[in-house]
């Protein structure tokens, strides 16, 4: 803020030196007043684009990473997550939320919220990480990535929690320690266990009412995701689990390299603005406006059209209005370069021509995006995989996935529900698949040049 307030005297300080000087040299000719006034005046009455931009982009990203959209209701009030986070000892129930627990589940520390002393004590060993009152501290200090503490007005009790799109799609550089650093938005929580943070709360009873199931089925269901994992189907369809038995959970995906790109989720469920809303209201509870009459087809969504997610209106709608700023800053949000030397240069330069070649799998991952140019669906068996999770979407199909910064999350596996754990066996189904009869060495400089992009 003062920085700024500075910097600005001095924009002025120069401004007017700089108007003085053009006088002088003009001979004060009315030509040089009008040429130095009508810039000023003009900023006046109208910001840049460019300013505007920036405004936008601050403020989309403020919602990404601070916005709750008043989920505190479902959180904190209907799940009473908060309660859990806290422990009986600090008037909560059961044994409380140590930041041990917290790390351990995936939740991310901002180390950039963490006073010099904090920072200190910490490296020193000085702070007890076994204490959830250590983790209400943490809340307070608003430095847990994505989940926000609703403290009562003398900051003694911790009242409710909610949560922001950043506890799913951010994480941190662990720049300070394991799970502790500087943010990193956009990057998938591959660590991050919803299921077991949602499992922490000790009032499951409303999710087995929408589900109509009961507690103990949901425990299980929770149970099963595992980190990096959420099953935003689940509360549309209330299939948990595949025919094989496994969770019907998917991988977090990034949000970073979307701009240019059409259809979005895995089974390209819409727009990007579309699937925000959607998650905002439907997922994570906030309080907002939402239509898709899609969901009123009980023979696919039953769980959903029971509860006419495709028709939520509220009073008080805390998403809609913020919809173009978080998109604006969505779109900014460009894939990271892969660090030099994290793959072999001349072996991605003979993957890229296989890549765009007899590989063919440049005829649906397109560059620049890596999805196709226009509708970016394809059939199951186009890529030779099972529609399990296909079929939980509107068309039964598979979106073309975005490969811009593959290399940043491969922990998870590849594939929607990471049934790949590397790239060589992406590769290697594709060449069985394509019939490609790629060898050994085509096939790892693929793999080369997909951790180059
Ligand atoms: C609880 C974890 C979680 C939260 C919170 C969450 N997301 Fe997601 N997000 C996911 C998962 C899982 C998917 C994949 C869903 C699918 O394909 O069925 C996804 C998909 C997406 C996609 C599509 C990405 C692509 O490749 O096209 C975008 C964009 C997105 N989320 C943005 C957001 C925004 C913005 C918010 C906050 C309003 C948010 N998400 C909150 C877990 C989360
Ligand atoms: C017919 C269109 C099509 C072709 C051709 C194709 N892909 Fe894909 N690709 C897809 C779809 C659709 C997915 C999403 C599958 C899923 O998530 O279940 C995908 C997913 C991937 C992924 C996983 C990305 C992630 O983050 O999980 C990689 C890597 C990939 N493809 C690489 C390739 C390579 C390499 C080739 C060529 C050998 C290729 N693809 C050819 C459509 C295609």
């Amino acid at each position: 803020m003062s920085g700024r307030h500075v910097r600005g005297k001095v924009i002025a300080r120069l401004k007017r030196l700089f108007y003085a000087a053009a006088l002088v040299s003009l001979g004060g000719a009315v030509f040089s007043l009008a040429a130095v006034s009508k810039p000023a005046a003009r900023h006046h009455t109208a910001p840049s684009k460019e300013k505007q931009a920036t405004a936008m982009f601050r403020h989309g990203r403020s919602i990404f990473r601070n916005d709750t959209f008043g989920d505190e209701a479902f959180w904190g009030g209907t799940l009473q997550l908060h309660k859990a986070i806290e422990g009986a000892k600090n008037g909560g129930v059961g044994g409380g939320v140590s930041p041990k627990t917290a790390l351990a589940v995936g939740l991310k520390v901002d180390v950039t919220r963490l006073p010099k002393a904090v920072k200190k004590a910490l490296a020193a060993g000085k702070v007890n990480l076994d204490d959830p009152a250590t983790t209400l501290a943490l809340l307070k200090l608003d430095a847990v990535v994505g989940l926000k503490g609703r403290f009562t007005q003398n900051g003694k009790q911790l009242k409710s929690v909610g949560i922001t799109c950043a506890i799913c799609h951010s994480t941190v550089n662990n720049s300070f320690a394991p799970g502790i650093g500087k943010r990193l938005d956009g990057w998938p929580n591959r660590d991050l266990n919803v299921g077991a943070i949602i499992g922490l709360s000790p009032n499951l009873q409303p999710v087995a009412d929408v589900l109509g199931a009961d507690v103990d089925t949901v425990k299980k269901v929770l149970a099963s995701w595992g980190p990096g994992k959420f099953d935003a189907e689940l509360f549309m369809d209330g299939k948990a689990f595949r025919p094989d038995g496994k969770t019907g959970a998917t991988l977090i995906p990034p949000a970073y390299g979307l701009a240019g790109v059409n259809l979005h989720t895995f089974e390209g469920w819409g727009s990007v603005p579309y699937w925000n809303a959607f998650v905002a209201i439907l997922e994570m509870h906030g309080q907002g406006n939402f239509t898709d009459a899609r969901l009123d087809n009980a023979a696919k969504f039953p769980v959903a059209a029971r509860n006419h997610f495709g028709h939520v209106r509220t009073t008080h709608d805390r998403v809609t209005r913020k919809l173009p700023a978080l998109h604006f800053y969505q779109m900014a949000l460009h894939a990271p370069r892969p660090p030099s030397g994290s793959f072999d240069a001349k072996k991605a330069a003979l993957g890229k021509k296989l890549f765009e070649g007899k590989a063919t799998c440049a005829s649906c991952h397109v560059k620049p995006t890596f999805t196709d140019p226009g509708w970016n669906m394809h059939a199951p068996q186009e890529i030779c995989t099972d529609s399990f999770q296909a079929d939980r979407g509107p068309d039964g199909l598979y979106r073309t996935t975005p490969l811009r910064g593959v290399w940043a999350h491969g922990k998870g596996g590849y594939y929607h529900d990471g049934r790949y754990p590397t790239l060589g066996a992406v590769v290697e189904h594709y060449n069985s698949c394509f019939n490609l009869n790629l060898s050994a060495g085509e096939q790892s400089d693929i793999v080369e040049y997909l951790k180059s992009l």
